[in-house]
């Protein structure tokens, strides 16, 4: 099988990775994919459901092989139903691989060609996006402080280690505090340069 070819949003809770994966994936040629909305979508009455439950309303991950059989499973549905494109789309992944674990198990699936880096060292301001975000949306993990602040822990000890995994040819930091549509500007600059040096390539 050949590997999906990968761009990865990445950042700790509330750093803007749904915003922008989001607004990547509205583009053709590009598939979005958030783990935590495959997880969101489970039905909580079922024993995965209760799993998620579990782990999210204490800021945890959930355990790897669980996590990662079950964003193959939804993506492999996408492809059956062609929502996801293979052979023409490129994958936008956020919230996944959120370990070195999770980027090895994925190896052989994923072909990752760029590392978006939302880049937020002032906790504060995201702890004060997803206290907002609370109100708006119906998500459990942000209604509560302690949570938020373990999941920014959690990310700390378990997620960040992912940028010296990928390395700096291939993660690109952007200062995710700036507006989200200057945010966006500094994505799409570098998957347009892709785009344009794949297809030169294509015409050699
Ligand atoms: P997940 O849903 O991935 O949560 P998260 O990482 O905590 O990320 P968030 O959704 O909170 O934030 P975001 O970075 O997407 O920011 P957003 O764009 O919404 O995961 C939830 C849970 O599921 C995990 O805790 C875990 O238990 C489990 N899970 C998921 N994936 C897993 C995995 N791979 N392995 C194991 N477990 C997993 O923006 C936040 C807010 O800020 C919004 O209101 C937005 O409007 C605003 N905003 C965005 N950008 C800007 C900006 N530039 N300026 C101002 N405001 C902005």
């Amino acid at each position: 099988m050949e590997k999906y070819r990968t761009y990865l949003i990445f950042g700790a809770p509330g750093s803007g990775k749904g915003t922008q994966g989001k607004s990547l994936g509205s583009i053709p040629r590009f598939f979005h994919c958030a783990c935590g909305d495959v997880f969101r979508a489970i039905d909580t009455g079922t024993p995965l459901g209760q799993k998620f439950v579990e782990y999210s309303s204490r800021g945890e991950l959930v355990p790897d092989e669980i996590t990662v059989k079950l964003w193959h499973t939804r993506l492999e549905h996408c492809v059956d139903d062609h929502s996801f494109k293979p052979d023409i789309d490129s994958l936008v992944l956020d919230g996944i691989p959120r370990n070195i674990s999770q980027a090895e198990i994925m190896r052989d699936i994923i072909d990752v060609k760029r590392v978006f880096h939302l880049s937020c060292p002032d906790r504060s301001k995201l702890v004060e996006r997803l206290r907002k975000r609370a109100i708006k949306d119906n998500r459990l993990d942000d209604a509560n402080e302690s949570v938020i602040r373990q999941r920014l822990e959690t990310y700390e000890q378990e997620s960040k280690p992912l940028l010296d995994f990928y390395g700096p040819d291939l993660v690109c930091n952007i200062d995710a505090t700036q507006l989200p549509v200057v945010v966006f500007s500094k994505i799409i600059e570098m998957v347009a340069r892709d785009a344009e040096a794949d297809l030169a390539s294509a015409l050699r």
